[in-house]
């Protein structure tokens, strides 16, 4: 029997996903989702166009493919819809391709106004305001709405009553506890509708297609540092990206999942609040950004740049069993001497190997860089390892020898050609 590949981020999200998703997921059966919720924004550029992909997996790009979204992941009705109709209209054939899991909890607006209203009275998170941590915060608090009971018209009006009831103290703000109910309800029967073409038991759908041998890409959104356990609490999403929730996320048994693949890309970057020991300053950090195009695909805001840390992958790889790295926009380096890599921090003359848990040692963290030679050329063209520069050879070494796993693939640009595949042996290219 085969067995699947989980595809998540090393870093703090944006690392380029879609576009090795969209690369590996030819050789896929399912593409699954399995945390997260519209807050993710996954760029794909196919056939000369170009896509940013949200709630719905990047595999629905690659005809003929069929998709997920798991148990796991929080889906606004809204926004799935409206991405719906997005890809119809970009003549993306969607029906009978697309599953939602009947146990995935819904965002609701008012998930959406609580976190707006969090993030403006509470921690200020840098949240993309999506409704995603409310919406969580409620399925863990055993209030949630799961997609089953938005589609039973009855169940789904007292449970909304309730929740709204409870949680009118925070949104009294903005109007009448009636106005808002009427105002949820007036958009109900038409999302029910689009929800119910697409609910299924997924659970039961991937359990099956694993039977029959077929071959499941998990496609996590978000970063393994911004992961609620592993990543920089409170500074987090409220899901887990971690491998280890695609089989939480989806009911396909751990076991079944044999292959994790993380993505890093050649520097770090963070939307968002918290630590960022590697950050750099302008002018070097607005040069990044405009050369690689670095601003937030969901809202836009410009990304934070800071050198590679490699402390932090190396635990992404450690935390996730990765075997294997795909480095992404290693092309946007290019121009720029000395590169450096950080391989440690310092701490009051303490040299420390792991990111500390403590909030207060985390924003005081000196990183220990490497320094490594830059490279002039341009590598955009590039398809084979030895016509690579010298320096952008070392640049990858240095990777593999610092995280002790192999760099598959080299990403140079948004399209899957820009690719320079480097080692075989990989079931999955
Ligand atoms: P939330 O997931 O909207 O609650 O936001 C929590 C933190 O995660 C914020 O710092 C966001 O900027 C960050 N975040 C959420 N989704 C993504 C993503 O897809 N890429 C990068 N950062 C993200």
């Amino acid at each position: 029997m085969r067995a699947h590949l989980v595809v998540l981020g090393t870093q703090w999200g944006d690392e380029g996903k879609g576009k090795v998703v969209h690369l590996l997921g030819k050789r896929a059966d399912w593409i699954v989702r399995y945390q997260g919720g519209n807050n993710a924004g996954h760029t794909v550029v196919f056939d000369g166009r170009f896509f940013i992909l949200h709630l719905i997996p990047s595999g629905i790009l690659l005809p003929g493919k069929r998709c997920v979204i798991g148990n796991g992941v929080v889906v606004d009705p809204e926004a799935l819809r409206e991405e719906v109709r997005f890809l119809e209209a970009r003549g993306i054939r969607l029906r009978g391709r697309l599953y939602v899991s009947l146990a995935a909890h819904v965002i609701l607006p008012y998930h959406r106004w609580i976190d707006q209203i969090q993030e403006r009275t509470g921690v200020h998170l840098g949240t993309t305001q999506k409704g995603i941590g409310p919406a969580y915060a409620d399925k863990v608090a055993r209030i949630g709405i799961r997609v089953a009971d938005y589609l039973e018209p009855t169940l789904f009006q007292r449970l909304l009553h309730n929740n709204l009831r409870d949680k009118y103290p925070m949104l009294k703000g903005l109007g009448s506890l009636s106005g808002m109910e009427k105002k949820i309800f007036r958009a109900y029967p038409g999302l029910r509708r689009f929800l119910s073409s697409c609910a299924a038991d997924t659970t039961a759908l991937l359990q099956r297609a694993d039977r029959r041998g077929e071959r499941i890409l998990f496609e996590s959104a978000q970063g393994a540092l911004l992961d609620v356990d592993h990543g920089t609490y409170p500074f987090v999403t409220s899901s887990n990206p971690g491998a280890a929730a695609a089989s939480v996320g989806t009911g396909v048994a751990p076991q079944r999942i044999a292959e994790v693949l993380g993505v890093v890309k050649a520097f770090t970057t963070r939307v968002g609040t918290g630590p960022f020991p590697t950050q750099m300053p302008d002018p070097l950090a607005s040069y990044i950004r405009e050369k690689g195009k670095e601003y937030g695909a969901t809202t836009g805001r410009p990304r934070r740049i800071g050198w590679l840390d490699l402390v932090v992958v190396q635990s992404a790889v450690a935390t996730n069993g990765i075997r294997r790295l795909a480095l992404t926009k290693l092309d946007v380096l290019s121009g720029i001497h000395p590169l450096k890599m950080c391989v440690a921090y310092r701490h009051r003359g303490k040299l420390l190997k792991r990111f500390p848990a403590s909030r207060t040692v985390q924003q005081e963290l000196e990183p220990v860089y490497e320094h490594c030679p830059g490279f002039a050329e341009s590598i955009r063209q590039v398809r084979r390892w030895r016509e690579l520069p010298e320096a952008a050879r070392r640049f990858v070494d240095r990777i593999e020898r610092h995280t002790g796993v192999p760099v598959t693939l080299v990403s140079m640009g948004r399209s899957r050609e820009e690719t320079l595949v480097r080692t075989t042996g990989f079931q999955w290219l």
